[in-house]
């Protein structure tokens, strides 16, 4: 407990002073900086390699400091009492007075937002008078971080600490919404689509083409291992390392479970852990047994496709 402390501490003094630092989050780990410093963002999007034109998620730990940047609805309402904190990032419209960075929404109009549940990351945001700004911790395009030993692999003596928080517990990003005028959702994620329609009455789908633009983030080439990736093998070749998501009788040196009984949750979480895992053992090519395509499985699939591009 102490230590956490101490660590929590260490945290508020790197970001009260512009730097970045690796925090945890239920879903993926934040390379976490202020989000009213132009220079701490800036450092975000230099350590990152990330196009200047892909804006960042603001971290808040409470309703009272979103709304000095942001403009919120019924539906905002709705879904937050519902899912927050948790992984749903809403798409709002800025404020005019917001003291959000620039940099953050490369000048848009438009602000991502969302209430992380990690206990360590909710108290060091707490501690603070200002959001937090975090992209996933990974180099741009390459696999998100899911541990702390993950994010220093990305970025090394890079960045002054990484907060360890332990294992992310979803394992995969934020579902993002954008609640500006018709809802759309522009990212599938942590939170199944079918709770999202549930709450809204709603029949939202997920078009990723035609979003393509209004969440730029979402191209084709992202999440990537760096290596090609099959999707719905039976059999694989012997050389090629395969991703199981149910028990088989024989097990092969090249065989990695995501799960062993088809568990949406656990495949989720042992995703990116088993692509980086796979990468480090020099696999050339990456083969995965058929998702089901429904809840959580959607988002899994999603990534997989995105990765599978070269
Ligand atoms: O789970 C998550 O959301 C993680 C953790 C760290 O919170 N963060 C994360 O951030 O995944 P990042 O930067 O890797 O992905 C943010 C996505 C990008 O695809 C970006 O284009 C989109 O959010 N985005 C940010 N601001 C936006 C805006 N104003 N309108 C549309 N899309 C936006
Ligand atoms: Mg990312």
């Amino acid at each position: 407990m102490k230590n956490h402390l101490s660590n929590i501490k260490k945290s508020k003094f790197y970001l009260d002073n512009d730097e970045c630092i690796g925090i945890p989050t239920e879903t993926v780990y934040g390379l976490a900086g202020n989000a009213y410093s132009d220079k701490a963002v800036s450092k975000i999007f230099r350590l990152k390699k990330r196009p200047k034109s892909n804006p960042l998620i603001v971290h808040y730990s409470n309703l009272k400091m979103l709304k000095n940047d942001c403009h919120i609805n019924k539906l905002f309402i709705k879904l937050k009492n519902k899912f927050c904190p948790g992984p749903l990032t809403f798409i709002l419209k800025l404020k005019k007075e917001s003291k959000i960075s620039k940099f953050v929404t490369n000048g848009k109009k438009t602000l991502a937002v969302r209430f992380p549940s990690h206990r360590l990351t909710r108290k060091l945001l707490s501690s603070l008078d200002y959001p937090i700004a975090a992209p996933s911790a990974n180099i741009s395009t390459k696999i998100s971080p899911v541990s702390k030993e993950d994010v220093k692999e990305e970025f090394g003596k890079k960045i002054k600490f990484i907060l360890d928080g332990g294992r992310s517990k979803i394992g995969l990003e934020s579902t993002i919404i954008n609640l500006i005028k018709k809802p759309q959702i522009l990212r599938l994620g942590g939170i199944e689509i079918e709770k999202i329609n549930k709450t809204l009455n709603s029949k939202l789908k997920f078009f990723n083409k035609k979003h393509k633009i209004s969440s730029p983030g979402q191209n084709k080439l992202h999440y990537s291992p760096g290596i090609p990736i099959k999707m719905n093998v039976k059999v694989p070749n012997r050389s090629e390392a395969f991703m199981l998501i149910k028990k088989r009788k024989r097990s092969d040196k090249n065989y990695f479970y995501l799960s062993k009984k088809k568990d949406l949750k656990e495949i989720a979480k042992n995703l990116y852990k088993t692509l980086r895992i796979i990468k480090r053992k020099k696999f050339k090519s990456i083969a995965v047994e058929k998702i089901p395509k429904r809840g959580l499985g959607l988002s899994i699939n999603d990534r997989l496709n995105r990765a599978s591009k070269k």
